[in-house]
């Protein structure tokens, strides 16, 4: 069986797309995953004893650790989801950032390039490297801005956007410089079960649950284009399996909808779900807080070309995927419990604490 090897496959798009690959029983996998705060092996707890599944606990900034890892499983390719992802910490603390999207990403490229210098050239040229990115890396739309294509210029905005556009440059360059078999997916919000709860609707699911205060930033009428974690996995494995050596994809949900509108489809979830809750109608906890500095206001993704040539299609609307979502957040108390210490109350603390 052909092997993945899968960075930062202990978050939560890596985990969905971990579980998703071996559910499917093509490909073994080896996950690489330095284990920060919003990893979470719960998450991976159904693969134990799967002797096809590999777990190494190591970030992709470690030179070493990554060729050891190459040299041991040999895979016929990576997936490279590790990254720091939460705009409000970059904000907060960017070296991090610098750190794993922009130096971890480097050591990765230049380590599996090295690797793949002594493979046979028949295993040479199946092998790709798939870097997952994001569709922040083209900066902030007005409300008639046509949404963003693979050829929409880069313009990051926050500390976060820029590490990942410097890490999307570096997976270009090595293609143009060394013929490097790259493939880069450009994703717009991604939500669905697992979801480290700093994040929009997560964040929201909690807190309503809990009778918190719901702090939308602004006057909550930002857009962001949703798409269900599944349904971008999908899309990651079809582009690795199908896509074209050194092009980029744009995935998006097709389902661009304002902050404030979201948070009202997740009260009102909560409301049909909970009749019984205290907290009913749940809308009555939003509170609008200080805005975040520098605040992208619209985000929207043309994803026409994966469609046209590769035929994917997002399967969830934003209906059914918040429904499935916040009933996986109902049903989960230990998995919400096992994040709810240290560091997530000190970042919640921190974070909101100054704004409401
Ligand atoms: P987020 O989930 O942090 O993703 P991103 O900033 O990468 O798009 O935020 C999504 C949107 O929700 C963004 O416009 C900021 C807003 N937001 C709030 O209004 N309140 C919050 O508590 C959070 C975390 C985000």
């Amino acid at each position: 069986m052909k092997k993945v090897l899968v960075t930062g496959g202990a978050g939560f798009i890596g985990s969905s797309f971990v579980l998703m690959l071996r559910k499917n029983r093509k490909y073994g996998v080896v996950n690489l995953d330095c284990l920060n705060y919003a990893s979470n092996l719960m998450n991976l707890e159904s693969l134990e004893g799967d002797p096809h599944y590999h777990f190494i606990k190591g970030g992709i900034e470690d030179a070493a650790v990554v060729r050891s890892v190459l040299e041991r499983h040999r895979p016929a390719g990576v997936v490279n989801f590790a990254a720091e992802t939460h705009v409000d910490r970059s904000i907060d603390s960017p070296d991090g950032f610098i750190r794993t999207n922009v130096m971890g990403t480097f050591q990765l490229l230049e380590e599996t390039r090295l690797y793949l210098e002594k493979l046979p050239a028949a295993e040479r040229d199946e092998f790709r490297f798939l870097h997952v990115s994001t569709d922040e890396v083209y900066g902030t739309l007005g409300p008639g801005d046509p949404a963003f294509t693979e050829k929409t210029r880069f313009a990051p905005n926050s500390p976060y956007a820029a590490s990942k556009a410097a890490s999307d440059h570096l997976v270009r360059a090595y293609h143009h410089t060394y013929g490097f078999p790259v493939l880069t997916t450009n994703c717009s919000n991604n939500y669905g079960p697992m979801q480290f709860p700093e994040k929009l609707i997560p964040l929201m699911v909690l807190n309503a649950m809990e009778g918190k205060a719901l702090p939308v930033y602004g006057d909550g009428s930002n857009i962001r284009d949703w798409l269900y974690v599944e349904d971008h996995c999908e899309a990651i494995e079809l582009v690795l399996e199908k896509g074209r050596v050194g092009e980029t994809y744009n995935i998006g949900g097709r389902c661009e909808r304002a902050n404030l509108d979201i948070v009202t489809a997740i009260c009102n979830c909560l409301d049909e779900i909970l009749p019984g809750s205290p907290f009913r109608p749940h809308r009555s906890l939003i509170e609008f807080v200080k805005d975040r500095p520098g605040h992208d206001w619209r985000y929207a993704i043309d994803c026409s070309k994966i469609e046209a040539e590769l035929g994917w299609r997002p399967r969830e609307t934003l209906e059914t995927g918040l429904l499935k979502t916040v009933k996986w957040y109902l049903n989960n108390r230990k998995w919400v419990e096992s994040i709810k210490s240290g560091e997530y109350k000190q970042w919640i603390e921190r974070q909101y604490g100054a704004r409401v």
